[in-house]
């Protein structure tokens, strides 16, 4: 029986996540399709249920349905519950399992392409949505020694440096300009662009949260922004002499602990990686 797997979202067109999970499913010669379905909200609940079928493995969520999954799913793990959010589902013999493999992709995206290692360090986190609070979650739990949370909207860096400070980790909110950045900035191990600043068609396509002349060259640049792949964030990185990770390693990452989740087989990163780069280069970007 050929089983079915996929990711929902609303919309989805843009998705290169069948591209990628697609390529390593062949690669390894397993009978099975990951497809993209686009879900409206009021469908979510009738399309999760489906997923108990014997022929589902299940799926990837991405948004706005991360959180709306929640009530349809019989257990969600810990990664999941601390973010509040769900990007993968899993079924074993009709029975969901909720997890989010965004937060361990990214520490494994780094970790892999750059060496880096979350313990005692210190981190810039520009941007205070929902993939910044997901990296706070897991940058406290791998460890990290302090924060600082830059946004535009200081409220909200506000939240999420109480959330830091729930969770053991010295943190201070800052706005997305001025002194405190820039003092945080010269003295991060590692900065993290979590807004959609650099973002190809965004309103800030140009622009990077920080100049070459703000970042040391002993630190690493992440950018969640992978399209573009090379961020104006990560050019001013690069002239600043630091290591720079662009996002798609993320993406490629969570997709990785998804497909071993639903597979039970090590994932083909490699295969996974190149086809992802090629069909974001086929893109154009
Ligand atoms: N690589 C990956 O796998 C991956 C995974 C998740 C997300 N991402 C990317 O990460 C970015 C954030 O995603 P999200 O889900 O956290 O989005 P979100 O919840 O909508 O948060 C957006 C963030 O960007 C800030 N922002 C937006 N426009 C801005 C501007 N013109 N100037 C300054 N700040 C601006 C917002 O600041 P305010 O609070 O002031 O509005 C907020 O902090 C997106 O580009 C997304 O594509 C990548």
């Amino acid at each position: 029986m050929t089983q079915r797997l996929g990711i929902i979202g609303y919309p989805i067109g843009h998705s290169i996540s069948p591209i990628f999970q697609q390529a390593a499913l062949d690669h390894l010669g397993i009978d099975a399709t990951y497809e993209k379905w686009e879900v409206a909200p009021e469908e979510v609940g009738d399309f999760v249920a489906g997923l108990r079928a014997p022929d589902a493995w299940g799926i990837n969520i991405t948004l706005p349905h991360k959180q709306a999954v929640l009530p349809f799913l019989d257990e969600v793990d810990e990664w999941a519950t601390a973010a509040g959010a769900v990007n993968t589902i899993v079924n074993r013999g009709g029975r969901l399992t909720g997890h989010n493999t965004d937060g361990p992709g990214f520490l494994r995206a780094l970790e892999v392409e750059t060496g880096y290692n979350a313990t005692g360090t210190r981190a810039l986190i520009l941007g205070a949505g929902g993939a910044a609070r997901g990296i706070l979650l897991t940058l406290a739990r791998g460890g990290v020694d302090s924060l600082v949370i830059a946004n535009r909207t200081l409220e909200r860096a506000e939240t999420l440096r109480q959330l830091a400070q729930e969770n053991g980790i010295k943190a201070e909110a800052a706005p997305l300009s001025g002194d405190i950045l820039t003092r945080a900035a010269a003295s991060a191990d590692l900065i993290v662009n979590c807004t959609s600043v650099g973002m190809s068609h965004g309103p800030d396509e140009h622009s990077s949260p920080l100049s070459a002349a703000q970042i040391p060259a002993s630190a690493i640049v992440n950018d969640l922004v992978y399209n573009p792949l090379e961020t104006p964030f990560l050019r001013e990185g690069a002239a600043a002499g630091a290591v720079t990770l662009g996002g798609l390693h993320m993406l490629i990452y969570q997709g990785v602990l998804s497909f071993q989740m639903w597979t039970g087989q090590d994932a083909p990163v490699d295969v996974m990686s190149k086809a992802a780069f090629a069909e974001m280069a086929s893109r154009g970007a």
